[in-house]
């Protein structure tokens, strides 16, 4: 069976699931006849209906008709809606795919016996630049493995990794757009402190992030850019000494660890 021949309902349509939504839509790769999604504010269906060109249903309805199943509510919500699914009696080959942030897969299996993905997108997906990272339940099937690859691809980078590594993924991926996002807003308020206006500068500064992000992508090894980069006695390397003095660079791994293990204490109340 072709992509384009699935049938994809959402449950829950928030951001997240309407950025998903919107790539996938983009890249046609399921018609949105085949796609139904269900929130619980009427009004907010209604305009989304509307927005989207897609058709809200029961979640009876929704568990009927799509093979693929999207989970997009908050992880608060996710025991109501599994024991809504469990009650419903939805069918055990269907595949769901969770994009909650820290709730272990053992938690969807007290609920369901239907295999699962669990899935760490970020905010970059929007515009095709998104960092998704995968763990799948026991023995994906291939079936399962190349639709959600191929779902996922369309907004950008797929990773997988064991489920004991997603707490750290959710640390560089999940939420560092959030970690970059701070250090390019700093970059550019430097560049206003010296006179540049902060439009220019905050130009500059993304689009500094975006070069030298892509050398890395490109196969680049940081420390062989480094060292093209920073001449003995230049400038590159008298900000080099100020981040050496200061620690930046394990102050930076700090606040990622921080993340990870927020992750962890989150993903301990979904047991
Ligand atoms: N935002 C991000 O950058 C990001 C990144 C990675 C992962 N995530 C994960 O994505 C999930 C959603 O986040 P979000 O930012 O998209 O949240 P959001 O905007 O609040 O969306 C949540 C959606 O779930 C719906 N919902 C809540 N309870 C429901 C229920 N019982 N049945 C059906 N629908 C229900 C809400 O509908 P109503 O508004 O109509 O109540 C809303 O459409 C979270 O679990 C989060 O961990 C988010």
């Amino acid at each position: 069976m072709k992509i384009s021949e699935y049938h994809l309902g959402f449950v829950g349509f928030g951001h997240m699931a309407q950025v998903i939504f919107r790539a996938i839509d983009r890249a046609k790769l399921i018609p949105r006849s085949q796609i139904t999604f269900i929130r619980r504010d009427p009004d907010k269906m209604r305009e989304n209906e509307k927005e989207f060109g897609i058709t809200s249903t029961s979640l009876e309805n929704l568990l009927n008709r799509s093979q693929i199943v999207l989970l997009g509510v908050r992880p608060n919500q996710a025991e109501f809606v599994l024991r809504d699914m469990a009650r419903l009696r939805f069918e055990e080959s269907k595949m769901v795919i969770s994009v909650l942030a820290g709730i272990k897969l053992a938690f969807y299996q007290k609920y369901l016996k239907n295999p699962v993905l669990r899935v760490m997108p970020n905010i970059a997906s929007a515009v095709g630049e998104g960092m998704s990272v995968f763990t799948y339940g026991p023995h994906p099937s291939l079936e399962f493995r190349s639709l959600t690859n191929l779902l996922f691809s369309c907004m950008g980078e797929v990773i997988e990794v064991s489920e004991s590594l997603m707490d750290i993924s959710c640390g560089i991926a999940g939420s560092g757009p959030g970690f970059v996002i701070r250090l390019i807003e700093a970059m550019a308020r430097a560049g206003e402190k010296q006179g540049l206006t902060y439009a220019k500068s905050l130009k500059m500064a993304a689009q500094t992030f975006a070069g030298a992000a892509k050398l890395i992508l490109k196969g680049d090894l940081p420390e062989s850019l480094l060292t093209q980069i920073a001449v003995p006695n230049g400038t590159t390397e008298a900000g080099f000494k100020v981040m050496n003095a200061t620690h930046l660079d394990l102050h930076f791994q700090s606040v990622v660890e921080a993340c990870s293990k927020r992750s962890e204490e989150l993903s301990e109340e979904f047991y």
